[in-house]
């Protein structure tokens, strides 16, 4: 059975699809799925707590508290107790909810206090879909690490056609049977990911940067711990947080600082990902006063800084996967190819800048994964997704020989 001993929590929110929702418990609970259901207040409008209480073979819960029998739900018991979590349907508001920390209800204080991967499938007119707010909102659900089960496009209850159809209960049992399958499959491996730009000081004042913004760095380090990694992100200037507690972040300001750190943790590692955008170069001097402006012309010495990957090379073992990323410009499939070659990797993560959504401050990204073996293209996609993808291509074909059977 697919999904024995996996407790899921399915959260039923204010949309015409919730009628779907029984359906999908079954599935589960034929599965051996232990299936606890929440339902917000307008939820039990469109489909009956009964119905879903007999399916799940637990009471439906709504309120904390239960006038009735005197019993408290833990919202925060609960949270911890579920291995998956999935709001299916969502609404725009619980959407909106969920984004700003709204927990005004039983579902959104669970979902505030949950520590497992969270699914959501919203379900909405077409017109609702498209709106700004809604769109935004599933970008920043999505940058909090949570699942897009994106809708359909078909016939909507409104009798418009268009996308905002939630997904068929039958898709999404198979799209979180696969979540669990990967879910754990890098527990007690070590992995080290670096991300965001460099700064080289020129004076107390000014340095040398670059426009990266860390997101896909920090969305690869989620990407691993939510398959049980225990990482540790050493990171250049950004403003961007980290909400997994298996993630041991070091802040760092210059290369120098970069490769001092990387150097030490190297040794335990399993995987090395390099995405942090390094400095190539550094001034040669930092001033230690401010530099003034009293001449017409200035010229900057810079020197070259240590590549770290190639002086990580020098110490890899057998055992180890170096994966590095290549941002091009021009020449993309060759320059990447010799990158690889060059710095020893096992993998190459190809981000041009000539692809549409690609590249540093964008919340999307257009990546290629290149091995000695293929070059795999992958679509454009929110850099949380991208994420999951590469460390799913890592899993499955660069670690046979060294992660699993170690
Ligand atoms: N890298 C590194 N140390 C540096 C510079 C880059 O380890 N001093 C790593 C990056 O983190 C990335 C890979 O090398 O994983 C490729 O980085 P990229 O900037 O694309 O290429 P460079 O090697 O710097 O070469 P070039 O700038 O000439 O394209």
């Amino acid at each position: 059975m697919e999904f024995e001993g996996k407790k899921i929590v399915i959260g039923i929110t204010g949309s015409i699809a919730a009628y779907k929702i029984p359906l999908l418990v079954r599935l589960l609970k034929k599965e051996g799925a232990d299936v606890q259901v929440i339902m917000t207040p307008t939820a039990r409008d469109f489909v009956t707590p009964l119905t879903l209480s007999t399916l799940s073979e637990r009471p439906v819960i709504s309120e904390p508290f239960d006038s009735l029998t005197g019993e408290w739900n833990s919202h925060v018991d609960l949270g911890r107790w579920a291995d998956l979590m999935l709001f299916a349907p969502v609404s725009a508001s619980t959407m909106g909810k969920m984004v700003n920390a709204i927990a005004d209800n039983f579902l959104v204080t669970t979902y505030i206090a949950a520590k497992c991967p969270v699914y959501f499938a919203p379900a909405m007119d077409l017109d609702m879909f498209k709106h700004p707010a809604n769109q935004a909102n599933i970008k920043k659900l999505q940058s909090y690490g949570n699942i897009l089960i994106d809708p359909q496009e078909g016939e909507l209850a409104s009798r418009l056609k268009g996308a905002g159809r939630m997904e068929e209960p039958e898709v999404i049992f198979e799209i979180l049977k696969e979540g669990l399958k990967k879910k754990q499959t890098l527990t007690n491996k070590k992995v080290l990911v670096t991300a965001g730009p460099t700064y080289e000081r020129i004076d107390p004042v000014r340095y040398i940067g670059n426009f990266s913004s860390g997101k896909m760095g920090f969305a690869l380090a989620e990407a691993f711990a939510s398959r049980g990694a225990d990482v540790t992100l050493i990171t250049g200037p950004s403003n961007l947080k980290v909400s997994n507690p298996n993630i041991k972040r070091i802040d760092i300001e210059s290369s120098a600082e970069m490769l001092s750190e990387v150097k030490q943790a190297f040794s335990k590692a399993d995987i090395l990902m390099m995405s942090a955008a390094v400095a190539d170069f550094k001034p040669s001097t930092a001033q230690e006063q401010k530099i003034k402006k009293n001449t017409q012309h200035w010229s900057l010495e810079l020197e070259k800084t240590p590549d770290i990957l190639s002086e990580l090379a020098k110490q890899k073992s057998p055992r180890q996967l170096m994966i590095g990323f290549a941002l091009e410009t021009e020449n993309e499939q060759y320059n990447a190819s010799q990158k690889l070659e060059n710095k020893k990797l096992d993998m190459i993560v190809l981000n041009s800048l000539r692809d549409e959504g690609a590249g540093f401050a964008t919340d999307t990204n257009k990546v290629t994964l290149i091995t000695k073996q293929e070059q795999l293209p992958l679509d454009i996609k929110h850099k949380s997704e991208v994420a999951q993808d590469i460390v799913s291509y890592i899993v499955d074909n660069l670690s046979q020989t060294k992660i699993k059977d170690k």
